[in-house]
């Protein structure tokens, strides 16, 4: 498949910008916020720095679309009109290719035949399309959507089917069939459910009668072409629109989708009768990171607002809620006030989750002590999930109001279930083998050059961090020992050395350098660095240097203070301000540093760019994606402060 442009085929699925002779774009096979997805259109590659996922055009489908090897090639091959030689497939790839093929044609004709049921049949005419026109569906709508009707007879479609050369087992696994080999949908108007392909791969029925015992609903199982957890029901009709409006819509039922379809509010689509699952949604984020939840105005509907949309939170979208008024759905409501009305209404309502969240439990709670902390509780494990930290502090004054709780409280809760998930993620990215050695080897390498390469002109400009290194070595001599955290038990030195060895490189001044190293080895022999490690240290160079910290005056220099807001400590602080005011110093110095290094990193990014060099730039790739990771780490700890 030499013909097919790599960037053409990943474009149909990310967005890319152009970079140079690259293209760069978020990666699809993992969450990230800054995109470290490359494609390189003369080597007709594509490459994650994030997770390593790499290849060409058919393997990017292949992963994409969860194609096999052959459903992948005809893919291109019907993208780029080229016809592909059989021969060249192998005999078990392309068995498996019509295997799959002989489904969709099944589906296919599954859904012709509900159709004609609808159209041409005096039962499927008055009963099912006369259905579907009280409800307000035009002729050209129930077309479009392929809508059917299932007659009530036991085996009206089998009998056909198996007539038609399908075979009564292959009816059974695609769920057309019962076990008793009798039609599984009986009595219902069919809803089609296609995949982003448009190919129809499932079913829901609805039951007409209104008092029946039977499930409103009836829904295909999950096939070899069907998952449930990953098809969402209209995806195929709006993912132009959702890309186009930069927003997707999510309603709940079938018909809400097709209602809105049908009103020109193209960017809807539901979850195919369960409640939304993180794949679903990550679908929706490949086209857009903005999501409104159109929720039924009732109980039950407000209920399932609040579940489940922690989950969403979690994949860094931007969430909005909007409840509809008591006893409407979305398709009655917008036929009940029109098309304008509605959209103003989405418009008006759409809360951000977190608030609707926040003051739909405390309306109930208002006057009860008890279950107002729980409901407190419950907002702080939702915001913690929010990634960006600048999306954090926005709701955390918000909801501080809402819940008129003292701000500075919440962020410190907070703060302190995002440290621990940071901490289960490093443990997990740790633990997880990676999957790109030769990748990894090249990343430490550019890792090393990045930040050993010290750039001696610019620095010699530049005020030092000198003051700062020694703040910080002051406070390691001074409180080494001292915990820090009960919780945790984590001493100040613990705290200060957590990836300093990154640091290290962009220490001003080299003595100061040295002695952190010496802290990094006894620290990591599992050693406490108590005053006596540094007095006593059998290195003159170090004892003299902890001497000279813990007997001298504080150095101060105004500039630090006012140009950039790091205040050292001039003073010994009372007892109880000192965990704060070290943390604060601490982080603000981890900050500074890491931040240069990255104001660095861009600069040599440029220049690779402008050499045209793609190795290296990847290399430096993940070098920024290391850095801002550690960067936005650091900065979630200053809850509102903006960086
Ligand atoms: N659903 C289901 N099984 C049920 C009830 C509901 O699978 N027994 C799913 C269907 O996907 C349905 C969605 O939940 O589309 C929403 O349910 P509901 O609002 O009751 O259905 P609508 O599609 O809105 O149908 P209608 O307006 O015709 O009542
Ligand atoms: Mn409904």
């Amino acid at each position: 498949m030499e013909a097919t442009k790599v960037e053409d085929v990943v474009g149909d699925f990310v967005n890319l910008k152009r970079r140079g002779v690259n293209m760069i774009g978020l990666c699809p096979f993992h969450n990230e916020k800054t995109p470290s997805f490359i494609v390189s259109p003369s080597k007709n590659i594509y490459k994650c720095f994030g997770c390593g996922k790499a290849g060409d055009g058919l393997r990017f489908v292949m992963e994409h679309e969860n194609y096999s090897y052959p459903e992948g090639l005809r893919f291109l091959a019907e993208k780029y009109g080229i016809e592909i030689e059989e021969t060249a497939t192998s005999q078990e790839a392309m068995e498996e290719r019509q295997h799959l093929d002989s489904l969709f044609v099944l589906n296919q004709y599954a859904s012709d035949w509900y159709a004609d049921q609808l159209w041409k049949t005096d039962y499927g005419k008055s009963i099912g399309l006369g259905y579907f026109k009280d409800r307000g569906f035009r002729e050209e709508t129930i077309r479009k959507w392929g809508l059917g009707y299932a007659p009530e007879k036991k085996d009206a479609f089998i009998l056909s089917a198996v007539h038609d050369g399908y075979s009564i087992d292959r009816l059974k696994d695609m769920g057309l069939a019962n076990q008793y080999g009798r039609d599984f949908f009986r009595g219902r108007v069919m809803f089609p459910i296609r995949n982003l392909s448009g190919k129809v791969v499932a079913f829901g029925g609805r039951i007409l009668a209104k008092d029946a015992k039977a499930a409103k609903y009836l829904n295909s199982p999950d096939t070899e072409i069907y998952n449930k957890s990953r098809i969402l029901y209209g995806a195929h009709f709006a993912r132009t629109p959702i890309r186009k409006e930069g927003k997707c819509i999510v309603v709940e039922g079938y018909t809400d989708v097709i209602s809105l379809h049908q009103s020109g509010i193209e960017n809807v689509v539901a979850p195919c009768g369960t409640s939304l699952t993180p794949d679903q949604v990550r679908v929706i984020k490949r086209y857009t990171p903005n999501v409104t939840f159109l929720f039924d105005g009732d109980a039950a509907g407000k209920k399932a607002a609040l579940r489940g949309l922690d989950m969403v939170l979690e994949l860094d979208m931007n969430v909005k809620v909007v409840m509809l008024p008591e006893g409407e759905d979305p398709d009655s409501y917008l036929q009940n006030v029109g098309v304008q009305k509605f959209n103003e209404f989405i418009e008006e309502q759409g809360k951000d989750f977190i608030f609707f969240k926040t003051a739909t439990l405390m309306e109930e709670v208002r006057h009860d002590p008890v279950r107002k902390t729980e409901v407190i509780r419950d907002v702080i494990s939702s915001i913690a999930k929010i990634p960006d930290p600048i999306k954090r502090s926005l709701f955390i004054k918000e909801c501080s109001v809402l819940m008129d709780v003292e701000e500075r409280l919440l962020t410190n809760e907070i703060n302190k279930g995002v440290a621990k998930k940071i901490k289960e993620q490093k443990k997990k990215r740790t633990t997880e083998a990676l999957p790109d050695p030769v990748g990894a080897e090249a990343e430490a390498e550019d890792l090393a050059a990045a930040i050993t390469e010290k750039e001696a002109a610019a620095k010699s400009k530049e005020l030092t961090d000198e003051f700062q290194e020694k703040d910080i070595l002051r406070i390691l001599v001074e409180a080494g020992d001292k915990v820090m955290d009960e919780e945790s038990g984590m001493t100040v030195a613990a705290f200060i050395l957590s990836d300093m060895d990154e640091l290290l490189p962009e220490f001003d001044n080299p003595t100061y350098a040295d002695l952190i190293k010496a802290c990094l080895k006894e620290f990591n022999a599992g050693r406490t660095l108590g005053k006596n490690f540094f007095l006593h240290h059998s290195d003159p160079k170090v004892s003299d240097l902890a001497v000279n910290l813990i007997t001298s005056p504080f150095d101060y220099s105004y500039n630090w203070d006012e140009k950039l807001q790091m205040p050292l400590q001039t003073q010994e602080k009372p007892e109880d301000n000192f965990t704060k005011d070290t943390l604060q110093s601490v982080y603000r110095f981890k900050l500074r540093k890491v931040l240069k290094l990255l104001k660095k990193n861009q600069s040599r990014l440029k220049d690779a760019q402008a050499e045209n060099d793609m190795s290296k730039m990847m290399g430096l790739l993940k070098v920024q994606k290391k850095l801002t990771d550690m960067k936005q780490e650091l900065a979630s700890f200053f809850g509102s402060v903006i960086l």
